[in-house]
């Protein structure tokens, strides 16, 4: 596994209460038929969710910006021989825009708050209705703000205990959370990404990784769909856990598409 696609899993990997939740309204909104059913899975990553969507039978394409993730990703749906298939494009979701057309666009973990602020988000919502086809559905999850008591500042180091870690080829890799820096408009979350040989020794490595959360509430994302031409469908709630916050997943249609 490349060193993108460890640290990738380590910090994402432990979310497994929304997987069911992707997977049963996936499923809802493009039942199974008699032809092949295509989903894009935006900020695909490792495939945490592009892969369990490929077992279901679906035909999976995973756009990310990471290559080195997109590598994985592919080797993992080579290895478990998905029903579905994986197909990887390594292209900013932004920009990215082809006439293929997909029964299903999934932007799973937040990813469409790392899109960047309102005009960013707005541009990619204006794809993704192009890039759907007639009677497609759109799913997005957002940050779920009201259940999540995100502290603002530095990590206190006494409350972190063990960090997130993982050994691979003899390499320990940690990684640490550092602070929450909450702005009107965003959130940076910083880690410290650690490598050790030794869990007694000195790190080999020490770096910080900072990624950044444009906010936006519900009623806003429910008004940028509307401009670009989306009816909502369904709300539903992921849970939080100790490693992650909760999420809010909306379901979304073309306005003017056959219900
Ligand atoms: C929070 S992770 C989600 C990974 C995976 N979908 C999951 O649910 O575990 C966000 C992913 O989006 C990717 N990403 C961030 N900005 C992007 C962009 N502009 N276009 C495409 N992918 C992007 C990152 O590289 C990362 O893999």
């Amino acid at each position: 596994m490349n060193t993108a696609a460890i640290w990738h899993d380590l910090d994402y990997a432990p979310v497994s209460t929304d997987e069911a939740l992707w997977l049963e309204l996936c499923q809802k909104y493009a039942p199974a038929s008699d032809r092949e059913r295509t989903v894009l899975d935006v900020g695909a990553g490792t495939g945490r969710i592009s892969i369990p969507l490929a077992h279901a039978g679906f035909r999976v394409t995973g756009i990310d910006v990471d290559g080195e993730l997109l590598i994985e990703l592919a080797r993992r749906a080579m290895r478990e021989r998905t029903q579905g298939g994986v197909g990887v494009i390594r292209a900013d979701a932004r920009e990215w825009r082809v006439r293929t057309v997909f029964d299903l666009i999934v932007v799973p973990m937040n990813t469409i708050q790392m899109l960047g602020p309102g005009e960013q988000r707005a541009r990619f919502l204006g794809h993704a209705h192009a890039m759907l086809a007639t009677g497609g559905k759109l799913i997005v999850s957002i940050m779920d703000e009201d259940s999540t008591d995100l502290y603002d500042g530095e990590t206190d180091p006494d409350a972190v205990g063990e960090p997130d870690r993982v050994k691979v080829d003899g390499v320990y890799y940690e990684s640490y959370p550092i602070a929450v820096r909450k702005h009107p408009d965003r959130f940076e979350l910083v880690r410290e990404r650690v490598t050790c040989r030794s869990l007694d020794g000195d790190a080999d490595s020490a770096q910080l990784h900072a990624v950044t959360l444009w906010r936006v509430s519900p009623i806003r994302l429910l008004r940028e769909t509307a401009e670009t031409g989306f009816r909502l469908l369904e709300s539903r709630k992921a849970g939080a856990t100790d490693e992650h916050a909760g999420s809010l997943i909306f379901a979304f249609a073309r306005r003017g598409d056959p219900c």
